[in-house]
């Protein structure tokens, strides 16, 4: 297993082709509209764009396994965030700079160019060591690594190994890259900021300095920094490694969050109002937003941090959420899902009096849409039950059939979140083998993955009063 797992996709041999191919062409518990990898391990979205007319986006691949090795590059366009092609691997680790992978990192669009930023991991005797890299996309879909890689080279002073997945942004008149880091001295984690006027030479600045009132997290690592402005707000997202749970938050191994406030290049500051979990569910880490959005800011992310899920016996695991448009309101983030929804499907509108509503599920690919709440959403297979259960301000989210963690998770399978609004809309985004669970138009999202094995799968609404409710079920493919 060694030997495969620092290999590049250049090498496959004819038996692996054969084999890879078999993978792609299974659908065996596969989303039909979530990005999933045609075999092996996917993990974050890279490269997140528009250039060209198209939409463009990368994740991190490795095709030998359904466990983590060489990381490449894969490569995706589409021209509404919805129908997505996948070309291929086109940052393929083949340099000494980037001899362990090519991980994560974003992209930066300006005069017809689309710069893209990477890590090259390294791994060696003492440890670990990370480059950043650049690579340009063309419009003709080619990417070419820039001659004089890596652009930093190693990690400044004072920091681990762990120093990865350059986000870049322009202020003024200058560059900022954005990085994940681990100090030193206490192994903690930060984020850290080069600053440079081409893109090319970078000056190491210092550490973002978080500021806020009152208590804020801490971490072993920060992976993946994002910066972004929606709203009027500057937004900060990260993915802290480490993090203590609180209360009912911060259950996974993994957790994301945001940070509404304000950015200070000058000072290095980013001064917190608010910040929170990104995603209530289980599955959801490292999540990228689109570089120069033609229209609003979109974020997409990865569902699914566990190596062990029962799709590697289909030879891939996990995939992507569905991209997602992000807004503030009344200093809250909401997340709101890109999906094809349209009349021209399968549309069930149902409006009676009566407190449960079985359905037999045509298909497992479907989005659901309750006005109204204090509700029970079942999805069962023959003897497996998923459930989503509203009482006023109380959700909780059971997956406690489809056990997906290590067996010694302390936090097990029940999500719970208390809300400090009333909740008034329910919005379920079940495909396949995700769901995706948005409450009033994307204030708090669940993400969630879960094996169904067997064919047959219902849906029972339920609820206590014998009031009229308004469910709307469309079945959605691609
Ligand atoms: C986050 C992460 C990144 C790294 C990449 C490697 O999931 O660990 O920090 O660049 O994955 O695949």
């Amino acid at each position: 297993m060694q030997e495969q797992k620092y290999k590049t996709i250049n090498l496959a041999t004819a038996s692996e082709k054969v084999k890879f191919n078999e993978i792609k062409n299974s659908s065996e518990l596969r989303p039909l509209f979530h990005i999933t990898p045609p075999h092996g391990l996917l993990n974050d979205p890279n490269g997140f764009c528009f250039f060209n007319n198209q939409y463009h986006l990368f994740y991190q691949w490795f095709p030998f396994g359904t466990y983590h090795g060489m990381k490449h590059w894969m490569h995706l366009t589409s021209s509404d965030l919805l129908n997505w092609q996948q070309h291929g691997s086109k940052i393929t680790p083949t340099e000494n700079y980037e001899s362990h992978g090519a991980y994560s990192g974003g992209a930066l669009v300006e005069n017809n160019n689309a710069y893209l930023f990477y890590t090259g991991n390294i791994k060696n005797e003492s440890g670990r060591d990370a480059n950043q890299c650049l690579a340009l996309l063309d419009e003709t879909n080619t990417v070419t690594k820039y001659s004089a890689n890596p652009i930093i080279k190693s990690v400044p002073q004072g920091y681990t190994g762990h120093v990865r997945d350059p986000k870049i942004v322009k202020h003024n008149d200058n560059y900022y890259m954005l990085l994940g880091a681990q100090r030193e001295a206490d192994l903690s984690g930060v984020i850290i900021i080069y600053q440079s006027k081409n893109m090319l030479n970078w000056e190491f600045k210092g550490e973002l300095n978080l500021q806020y009132d009152d208590e804020f997290l801490t971490g072993y690592m920060f992976e993946c920094p994002d910066l972004l402005r929606v709203d009027g707000h500057d937004v900060l997202i990260f993915s802290p490694q480490g993090t203590e749970a609180d209360g009912s938050r911060f259950h996974n191994r993994f957790n994301v969050i945001y940070c509404l406030g304000t950015i200070n290049f000058e000072q290095l500051t980013f001064k917190i109002e608010h910040w929170d979990e990104l995603d209530r569910g289980f599955d959801f880490y490292a999540p990228q937003t689109m570089a120069n959005t033609p229209n609003e800011q979109t974020l997409i992310a990865w569902a699914g941090t566990d190596e062990d899920l029962p799709s590697r016996h289909f030879g891939w695991v996990n995939c992507l959420t569905l991209p997602r448009t992000l807004s503030v309101i009344n200093h809250r983030l909401y997340q709101q899902p890109k999906i094809l929804e349209s009349d021209s499907f399968n549309k069930i509108d149902f409006k009676k009096n009566k407190n449960n509503f079985p359905i037999n599920l045509e298909q497992l690919s479907f989005s659901l849409e309750i006005e109204n709440t204090n509700i029970n959403i079942s999805l069962s297979t023959q003897n497996k039950h998923l459930t989503v259960s509203i009482l006023d301000r109380e959700v909780y989210l059971d997956r406690s059939q489809y056990n997906h963690h290590p067996d010694d998770w302390q936090y097990g399978n029940i999500r719970y979140h208390k809300t400090d609004y009333d909740i008034e809309n329910i919005k379920v985004v079940c495909d396949q083998s995700i769901l995706e669970i948005y409450l009033n138009h994307g204030r708090d999202v669940f993400t969630c993955l879960f094996f169904p094995e067997n064919e047959e799968h219902k849906l029972n609404i339920s609820r206590e009063e014998d009031t009229e409710m308004d469910i709307k079920l469309n079945y959605l493919t691609i």
